[in-house]
């Protein structure tokens, strides 16, 4: 038995029930697909539904791994939102002089009916494209850059050129390996998995499978190494975009199927960081052991255990007490996962073949993915090596933990209530694809459309309690109550307006009132359509790390609005990379969802929101092209 049963089934945490009452409480076997074939003993651990009217719907779907409904496919990243023309490098002086001329903290910026919305929908001219695998013989070292110091390395991260390419078909599994939670896994099953790494590494550096190539997949992905097949021009990113999930799914799968067989264990699978849960807000003891292959010791020595973890990680210490940095991270979690209701809200935008790299992420991409990776890299190293920059972050152990954590936030997501939490019907999307030395060494090509169902690929995650569920964020200034939230919106109206100010460099905070098209919709109109904040092109260098917030409606400038606030709408941030065109900026969107924010706030029959951005990390190094009130239908 891998797993420690005795701390599985007990899960449960303390410092949560302690706060919140429930009314629900049914056995997790209740998952249904989820759960269904196990073949190792799952605890009948309860998951918790918390008593609020608001959230009794939330229970799991019963099957919903493997069904697909047809829509129309939804071009979120269509052309017209995407665009990186040369000419458009130059306007972020501009931005910057016109906006030093007003010497005040806040700026109200009237966008009038000048952006007025538009619904998103299917792009007509899209072009029918998936990504293709990249070319393995073209690929090309990446230049890793700094602009904060000016420094700049060349990284080889290509693999092993092999001519011969299988197709991936999904092999048949006796068994499903079950992950288990780092935090609780026993002196058995940390024996094999560190028995596995030794080998790992143990293993030539030519070898593909070896420790150090393994640690380059991703630097190649993901720091311009590979171009569009048929696009010399367009650098392949993997993040960013809607193939962020399914690349690292893949990743993942191989990575345990090569420690599986180095150990002679077909079954074996990897531990995932259970960091929405707070037992697992530290990092686990099994990857901080100096002597152990698990170490990495370019990590933030200031966040070794008991150091919390802090999934809204600005890059600077916040000292909040256990207690609230608990809350902040139960917060964060159940508005990336929970508010998101619709595949390109979820897993980001869609990128084509030829299409500029970066569309737009989704929920958890962004958040706290990012947060996760920034909090464990080494600041005093010159590129926040490892986890810091996407070149390195594969080396470090704790990446594979971590990033299982977020594949199992995809099989969360997708059994929670909504009948839109699905994934993609879009072929662009089903038959995009990328090549992994499999355990024996062999060049694979994967699509996407395999991945879909982790059972498929054999495996699926230990039942640990999903406390963020129940930690819906609230409006700030309660009693605001009926009617009060258009009185707000109006006495904004009277400060200064400055319109046509787009784009603007986000070197200060800034609030910008945006009209709304549609008001006080039916529920039927906000199941059909999310109302979504976008946030276009907002330009960055790609190597520089930047967080900022976004708030709804929140004019109280004296206590700062933390994820635990309904106000708060959501962060934009990056990880650290570089592609081989350093003067060229990322290009990118966000898109917010509003729906229950709105809803939250009692702010559904206003006309106008007034969105607040409050640059946290990377001050003065972001501008935004435009920001509007939008659907999605998808
Ligand atoms: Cu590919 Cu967490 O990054």
């Amino acid at each position: 038995m891998q797993i420690n049963n005795e701390k599985g089934s007990n899960p449960v945490d303390f410092t949560i029930n302690s706060m919140i009452s429930f009314t629900f409480i049914f056995t997790q076997s209740k998952q249904g697909s989820l759960t269904m074939g196990s073949t190792v003993n799952s605890p009948s651990t309860p998951i918790i539904i918390p008593s609020s009217p608001l959230q009794t719907s939330f229970i799991p779907k019963t099957s919903q791994l493997s069904i697909f409904k047809k829509k129309k496919p939804f071009n979120f990243a269509s052309k017209k939102l995407v665009s990186c023309k040369a000419s458009d490098r130059n306007q972020n002086n501009a931005d910057s002089s016109s906006l030093n001329r007003f010497d005040r903290r806040d700026i109200l910026l009237g966008l009038g009916g000048l952006y007025g919305a538009t619904n998103l929908v299917s792009d007509p001219f899209a072009s029918a494209a998936p990504i293709a695998a990249p070319d393995l013989s073209l690929c090309e070292n990446s230049t890793v850059t700094s602009s904060s110091s000016g420094t700049s390395i060349s990284v080889p991260c290509c693999p092993p050129k092999a001519t011969n390419i299988i197709d991936f078909k999904p092999p048949r599994f006796s068994k499903i390996r079950l992950r288990p939670a780092a935090h609780l896994v026993d002196a058995n099953y940390l024996e094999k998995f560190t028995k596995a790494m030794e080998l790992m590494k143990a293993l030539p550096d030519d070898d593909p499978r070896s420790f150090k190539q393994q640690a380059n997949v991703h630097c190649a992905y993901c720091n311009g190494a590979y171009d569009h097949v048929g696009f010399p021009d367009q650098q392949l990113q993997i993040h960013f975009s809607w193939l962020f999930f399914p690349f690292h799914r893949f990743y993942l799968y191989f990575y345990e199927r090569i420690l599986g067989k180095l150990i002679g264990d077909p079954n074996f699978a990897m531990p995932f960081w259970n960091w929405d849960s707070p037992p697992g807000m530290v990092i686990p003891d099994i990857y901080v052991d100096p002597t152990s292959p698990l170490y990495d010791e370019k990590r933030n020595v200031d966040h070794q255990p008991p150091k919390m973890l802090d999934l809204d990680y600005v890059g600077t210490e916040e000292l909040l007490s256990k207690r609230d940095q608990i809350k902040s991270n139960l917060s964060v979690m159940y508005r990336q996962i929970v508010t998101y209701k619709t595949p390109s809200l979820f897993h980001g935008a869609a990128y084509r073949a030829g299409d500029n790299p970066s569309p737009g992420m989704g929920s958890v991409e962004n958040n706290p993915h990012t947060a996760v990776h920034r909090w464990v890299g080494d600041k005093r190293e010159p590129f926040s090596e490892d986890m810091g920059n996407f070149y390195s972050a594969g080396r470090d152990p704790l990446f594979y933990a971590h990033h299982c954590n977020v594949d199992r936030l995809w099989n969360i997501w997708k059994s929670l209530p909504g009948k839109k939490r699905t994934d993609f019907t879009d072929t662009d999307w089903l038959d995009s694809s990328f090549l992994f030395y499999d355990e024996n060494a062999n060049l694979v090509r994967v699509k996407v459309r395999d991945c879909l169902n982790s059972r498929t690929l054999g495996y699926d995650y230990q039942k640990v309690n999903i406390p963020w569920l129940k930690n819906k964020p609230t409006p700030r200034r309660p009693g605001r109550g009926s009617g009060s939230g258009s009185a707000m919106a109006a006495e904004t109206n009277t400060k200064t307006v400055i319109r046509n100010a787009f784009p603007i460099v986000l070197d200060k905070l800034v609030r910008i009132e945006v009209p709304r098209t549609k008001k006080s919709r039916t529920k039927v109109e906000k199941e059909n359509e999310e109302e979504v904040l976008v946030l276009q092109n907002i330009r960055l260098d790609r190597d520089v790390a930047v967080k900022f917030d976004v708030y709804i409606n929140d004019e109280d400038d004296e206590t700062p609005t933390e994820p635990e606030d309904s106000e708060f709408a959501g962060s934009f941030t990056n990880i650290p990379h570089s592609h081989h065109n350093p003067g060229v900026k990322l290009d990118t969107n966000l898109t917010l969802p509003l729906s229950d924010l709105l809803e939250d706030l009692d702010i559904e029959g206003d006309d106008n929101i007034v969105v607040t951005l409050v640059p946290k990390e990377g001050k003065g190094l972001v501008s935004i092209g435009n920001i509007k009130i939008d659907f999605v239908r998808d």
